[in-house]
């Protein structure tokens, strides 16, 4: 199989930026609490006028300027989101219509929850090595402000509105991304309610028994990708985390002992973006000139599900 690498990135990060003291006036809690718990310091949440489909329009339009490709040579459309406007239709085949992507082309959206950019990022892989066009679009957005429970001070705290997008390219001879990825059904430890609910739609989240999870499925998967490409963590430029919590990301540097200009966190800006996180982290990366061409990233997703995912990815 041919592999993909990243082309182009962009971002879009709606207005309202909702701060940890602005949160003290709405729950029982205290920036000092959420500072040094997650490591949070402000979230921006969809204003007037803003939603996934807005957010995600402008990442992609950012990623394909930045990839100086146009819209008439992507080849597939991708948006990971657990937060789309409407089910039907997917904010992937809004994307197609606001962008004017080809028509013959699959657009979809992918629920995997935080994991789901780089679910699409290995799907995307499979869609190109089938496809005449060689680009495509792999987009994370998320509208999580509608689907928080201000009443659960636990949770209200974390979320955050965004999106991020990766143009990808994909040609014969580059390596595969060796994506490794997998989940395990459970429906209590963080649930969002669908079709079937009666009544609203709110995240709930056994908190303490997610953070377990997640302290053993980013090793695990970091271990797995090394593994699977015959990497030592010498040879990666730059590790990627899905920002959910400050101390998940610590704990994994200091396990591998990742100098500071290997990683990032923007979840003091940002909170916990979901499916946007990773991308968001990439288009600030490639901003700041921190990854480039050439760059090997090292990307670590995980979260409801449970699912989890991880793979090595280079810049064109
Ligand atoms: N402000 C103040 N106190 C709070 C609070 C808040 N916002 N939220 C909870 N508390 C209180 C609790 O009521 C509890 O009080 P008690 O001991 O008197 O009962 C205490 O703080 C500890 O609560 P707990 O839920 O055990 O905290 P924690 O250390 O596990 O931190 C999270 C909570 C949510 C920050 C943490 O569990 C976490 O980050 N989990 C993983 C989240 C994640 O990765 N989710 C997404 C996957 S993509």
């Amino acid at each position: 199989m041919n592999g993909i690498k990243i082309r182009g990135t962009g971002r879009g990060v709606p207005g309202k930026l909702v701060t940890n003291r602005d949160l003290e006036q709405v729950v029982d809690t205290s920036d000092e609490w959420i500072a040094s718990r997650t490591g949070i310091r402000t979230r921006r949440f969809c204003g007037e006028g803003e939603s996934v489909s807005t957010l995600a329009a402008a990442a992609a339009r950012a990623a394909l300027e930045d990839a100086g490709i146009g819209p008439e040579e992507i080849g597939a459309c991708i948006v990971a989101t657990l937060s789309a406007d409407t089910l039907v239709p997917s904010a992937a085949c809004l994307l197609q219509r606001e962008l004017n992507l080809p028509q013959d082309i699959p657009c979809f959206d992918l629920n995997a929850a935080c994991t789901g950019f780089l679910f699409g990022l290995h799907t995307m892989e499979c869609l190109l090595n089938a496809s005449p066009r060689k680009y495509g679009l792999v987009v994370g957005a998320e509208n999580l402000s509608r689907l928080i429970n201000w009443e659960d001070r636990g949770t209200c705290i974390l979320f955050g509105d965004g999106a991020g997008a990766a143009v990808v390219e994909c040609r014969e001879g580059w390596p595969s991304i060796s994506a490794i990825m997998g989940c395990h059904g459970s429906s209590g430890l963080l649930h969002v309610p669908g079709a079937e609910t009666e009544g609203h739609s709110w995240i709930s989240m056994e908190g303490t028994k997610v953070f377990k999870f997640a302290v053993e499925a980013v090793p695990w998967c970091v271990d797995q990708v090394l593994k699977k490409n015959g990497r030592a963590v010498e040879d990666v430029d730059f590790f990627v985390f899905h920002q959910a919590n400050a101390r998940i990301i610590d704990l994994a540097v200091r396990k591998y002992r990742i100098p500071p200009e290997k990683y990032y966190k923007n979840i003091a800006e940002y909170g916990n973006t979901s499916a946007a996180s990773i991308p968001l982290v990439l288009s600030e990366l490639r901003e700041q000139g921190k990854i480039g061409p050439g760059s090997r990233l090292l990307a670590v997703g995980f979260g409801g599900g449970l699912t989890w995912g991880g793979c090595l990815i280079e810049f064109a």
